[in-house]
């Protein structure tokens, strides 16, 4: 999909009876603050951008990013690429040992006693978290690693994907979850991580977890081993997530589904089966065909174990003996993150993105205050609180619509007689109130120099397609393989308002097709990009985006680009880093002094086999690992300026 031929087709399809042409559903969010015009010539659309008011201008003034842009990558070109004056150091791989009594990565003796005490696979959110707890230390702290999932076919060798043994089964599982890993930064500013800290800790897809919230004593929490629903085993699919004022993380468990089996075993009948289709769950065998040797994850065998996945997951690295907890009150659906703020009267706000096509993005607004005195009085607040969805409507205003029992169509006569119900089937709630379908939302963050919330979505191909839902103001493109970037803003930038503006700020693509929109900045300036994913600010308040497919969007490797959103640079996407050949980009994370950038670079070589990757970074031994990475400045000064 995608590529520079795209155009021509594109402007076909974008008139192919969707209700809208591309010119009327833009010019619906590009004359909203008078800063942009549009002109159809010819029946094409041409964007003129004009400068912020003088007012703003001055409001916004933003030393702006100064750095050599780097060229994209081939998808085929096995290193990463950093700009001039930069260099990328590998911090932490797949398999390093992280207790003193764990061994040293073997991959032809793999275990999964070993990988349980290893750094997992596919590193995804990476959260930074000063030592000691409180400070601001840039120099030593704790690192916070997703591990979405495995690439079995790159891990083992001669891996048959009919028929897996249960040594890959369980190294498998044993590889997903999380790692919290102390790392120092010497004083000529190499970065390491410490084997033995006291805080290092691995949470697998076998870890005991536990449920809190109004979701946890569910019925169907309930399952034949463990009745009580108060052991749950392991956090899978962890994808991004996002720190919390108190110094926890709280990790989103995202395309939970791939891991369960045989939906058709299941009574059509049972109330279970509607929700588990509407989430996705696999009729037949599952990909990875963990079923064959633990039978929880067969649903004709255990309903019930599905819905004990889905949440957020909130760990303490401060405290590695804190049990990990699912908070059921922030919904259930495939979580890309959650990123965390405080608003003005001190409740604690949580955005977060369902990360599949025509799916939602959400906020969960907690009832209780954030309490700066007491870290304690905070660890139950996320259990406790509302969650909304967001409604956007054509003329750039939006709604986030409560997801309260009892309240509009959430009542028995639509199947809900709880909030546990209404949480464990957030996806059914969230259609009943008629909340917009979104084009895949992945990480939704605030900013914290303007306040505010940039939403990344990564891209929706079925956009438009014949039985599909068509173009909305708020995802404008018919076969989205591009994905895009909204900036919304809260009422009077108070997180927990219901009420909200938002505009377009990106549509991702090569600035060379017509499409793309870069907030009216000169396309012919910025850098082509294609899936935007994770997002991260600098203490400046520029927005910094990973993206994941790229390949297939631009036909190029994924990479990390930054933007200023304010200021007469506002738009000018500058592209600061390429990945390896098969790989997304995931973190990014900077330290307080925004000195270092970890990035955590995910799946290098998917596409390919063990017994020919296309992708042997980092090691150039045969196979590919993912890893997180440090990138540093030569002179050690602040990363984009
Ligand atoms: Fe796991 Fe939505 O990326
Ligand atoms: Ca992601
Ligand atoms: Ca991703």
């Amino acid at each position: 999909m995608g590529g520079r031929d795209e155009k021509d087709k594109w402007i076909v399809r974008s008139q192919a009876g969707i209700g809208q042409t591309l010119e009327e559903v833009l010019a619906l969010r590009i004359s909203r603050r008078g800063m942009l015009k549009t002109m159809a010539i010819g029946g094409s659309l041409v964007l003129i951008g004009s400068s912020l008011s003088a007012v703003e201008e001055a409001l916004a003034a933003n030393p702006g990013l100064k750095f050599k842009v780097v060229k994209p990558t081939d998808p085929d070109f096995d290193d990463v690429v950093v700009p001039e004056g930069y260099y990328a150091r590998t911090l932490i791989r797949w398999g390093e040992p992280l207790y003193a009594d764990a061994p040293d990565f073997d991959v032809w003796l793999q275990t999964p006693e070993a990988q349980v005490k290893q750094f997992g696979y596919n590193c995804d959110f990476v959260g930074f978290l000063s030592l000691p707890y409180g400070s601001n230390n840039s120099n030593r702290g704790l690192l916070v690693v997703n591990h979405e999932y495995t690439n079995e076919e790159l891990m083992f060798p001669k891996y048959d994907v009919e028929n897996p043994t249960r040594n890959q089964v369980d190294v498998g599982i044993a590889a997903h979850g999380m790692s919290v890993v102390e790392v120092v930064r010497a004083p000529d500013g190499t970065w390491s991580y410490v084997r033995n800290s006291r805080y290092n800790r691995r949470v697998s897809g076998f870890s005991a977890t536990r449920l809190s919230g109004p979701a946890a004593d569910h019925p169907w929490m309930r399952t034949s081993t463990d009745p009580g629903a108060d052991a749950i085993l392991g956090t899978l699919n962890n994808c991004a997530g996002g720190k919390t004022p108190w110094g926890t993380v709280v990790s989103g468990e995202e395309n939970f589904h791939q891991y369960f089996a045989n939906l058709n075993g299941l009574d059509r009948n049972d109330a279970r089966y509607a929700v588990h289709r509407r989430y996705g769950m696999p009729t037949a065998e599952s990909e990875r065909k963990w079923e064959r040797f633990h039978s929880r994850f067969d649903i004709s065998k255990e309903p019930n174990e599905g819905f004990r996945f889905g949440w957020c997951v909130e760990i303490d690295p401060y405290d590695p003996l804190r049990p990990v907890v699912k908070r059921t009150a922030l919904g259930r659906f495939r979580h890309e993150g959650a990123t965390f703020v405080i608003a003005r009267d001190g409740r604690v706000v949580g955005y977060q993105g369902d990360d599949a096509q025509f799916e939602y993005v959400y906020k969960f607004v907690t009832n209780g205050k954030f309490n700066p005195r007491n870290r304690e009085a905070n660890m139950n607040l996320l259990d406790d609180g509302v969650l909304y969805v967001a409604k956007f409507n054509a003329d750039g205003t939006g709604e986030w619509l409560p997801l309260v029992y009892g309240q509009g169509p959430l009542t028995p006569e639509n199947g809900f007689r709880s909030q546990g119900d209404v949480l464990i089937n957030t996806r059914l709630a969230a259609d009943l109130v008629g909340a917009t379908k979104m084009d895949r939302p992945e990480d939704v963050e605030v900013n914290p120099v303007n306040k505010k919330v940039y939403i990344a979505l990564t891209n929706n191909t079925r956009r438009g397609a014949s039985g599909q839902p068509g173009v909305d103001a708020a995802n404008p493109r018919p076969n989205n393989a591009w994905g895009h970037i909204i900036e919304l803003t809260e009422r009077n930038d108070d997180h927990a308002a219901t009420t909200f503006r938002w505009e377009i700020f990106i549509l991702a693509g090569l600035p060379t097709q017509e499409h793309t929109y870069f907030v009216g900045f000169d396309k012919s300036k910025v850098s082509p990009i294609g899936a935007p994913d994770n997002v991260a600010f600098d203490n400046q308040g520029n927005l910094w985006i990973a993206t994941d497919g790229a390949p297939r969007a631009i036909k190029f490797n994924d990479g990390l680009f930054a933007v200023p959103v304010s200021g007469s640079q506002r738009g000018n996407l500058q592209q600061f880093f390429s990945s390896v050949a098969g790989s997304e980009v995931c973190g990014p994370e900077f330290t307080p002094d925004n000195r270092t950038l970890f990035l955590a670079i995910q799946h290098p070589g998917e596409g390919s086999t063990f017994e020919n990757p296309s992708s042997t970074w980092p090691d150039r031994q045969g196979l590919p690992r993912p890893s997180v990475i440090t990138v540093q400045r030569f002179d050690s000064g602040v990363i984009g300026t």
